[in-house]
């Protein structure tokens, strides 16, 4: 799709890697539909774009009401003549944690963000969309490769991704493409410090969110089907798919770094220092 004087609508649009999609897109002379939970953060984006006109969505989409806002505000759009020629899915959250820490409620929220909030948001889009149309879905590196922490956002990132391959398939001769990209670490306030650190120490390379960004642009330019940024990352979701244990045995080595990190989240008291204290011993 050539991306000048389109339609696109982009969820998460004031964060790291949705601010600097916005500015990429925009720079190609792209309309953008900016969707974020803050009118402050919107307004101020939309002042510091080029080009334009760019639309404004205020709407929390991890929450019904406001998925139905942005359902309404959608067609008030429409009626006023906008038409839609693209979409990216790029909201998303998690949270750095064991397992057995966290709450109900804030895994619900984590696999609706990340996973339920982009299909239901594909599906109130979908019919009107101009065709050609593409959607895009922001993944992670997380969805290909099960890592200890994150388990509910690498449920939620690796269904992201079936979904957007099922999808593209179902709609394949119809006009709509539906792509997914996974990027590895980026410097967004997505990753709070101790993670960042975690990351350095682990020596897991970071992206700065302009690199995730032109890659975005240029899959939307060439309807590359899905794309892992980076290396090694993008060699460790291959071989996870075809030999896991090779994985597997590589993040063993790493344990010991992320059970220490796990226990330091958001905890006072560690609860599993017991259970560090053996993996330590385990993989030493
Ligand atoms: N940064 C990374 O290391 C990394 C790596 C791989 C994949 N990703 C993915 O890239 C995408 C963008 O992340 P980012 O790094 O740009 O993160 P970010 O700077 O934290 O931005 C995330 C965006 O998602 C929205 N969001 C967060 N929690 C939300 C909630 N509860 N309800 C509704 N919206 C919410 C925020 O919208 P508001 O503006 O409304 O706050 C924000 O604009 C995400 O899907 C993430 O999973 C990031």
């Amino acid at each position: 799709m050539q991306l000048a004087h389109k339609t696109i609508i982009l969820t998460g649009a004031s964060g790291g890697i949705g601010s600097a999609i916005a500015h990429q897109f925009a720079l190609q002379e792209v309309n953008l539909v900016l969707v974020g939970r803050s009118l402050a953060k919107l307004y101020a984006l939309q002042r510091d774009l080029p080009g334009g006109p760019h639309y404004l969505i205020e709407a929390d989409l991890a929450t019904t009401e406001g998925r139905r806002q942005f359902d309404t505000q959608l067609t008030e759009l429409k009626t006023q003549g906008v038409s839609i020629d693209g979409l990216i899915n790029n909201a998303g959250h998690y949270e750095f944690n064991w397992f057995e820490r966290r709450g109900l409620s804030d895994i619900e929220q984590e696999l609706q963000l990340n996973l339920i909030t982009p299909i239901e948001v594909c599906h109130m889009v979908l019919p009107n969309m101009n065709r050609p149309g593409i959607i895009l879905n922001v993944g992670s590196t997380f969805g290909s490769i099960g890592y200890p922490g994150y388990s509910c956002y690498c449920a939620a990132k690796s269904g992201l991704h079936r979904f957007s391959e099922a999808l593209d398939r179902e709609l394949s001769g119809l006009g709509v493409r539906v792509l997914y990209v996974a990027p590895r670490a980026t410097r967004t306030p997505l990753n709070q410090p101790l993670i960042v650190q975690m990351n350095a120490s682990l020596g897991n390379r970071e992206d700065a969110p302009e690199t995730v960004a032109e890659i975005i642009a240029q899959m939307f330019v060439s309807e590359t089907s899905s794309r892992w940024i980076g290396w090694p990352e993008k060699l460790f979701a291959k071989i996870n798919q075809l030999l896991p244990d090779v994985v597997s045995r590589q993040i063993r080595r790493q344990f010991p770094t992320l059970s220490l990190y796990m226990d330091e989240v958001g905890h006072k008291e560690p609860l599993h220092l017991n259970k560090s204290a053996h993996h330590k011993e385990l993989f030493r």
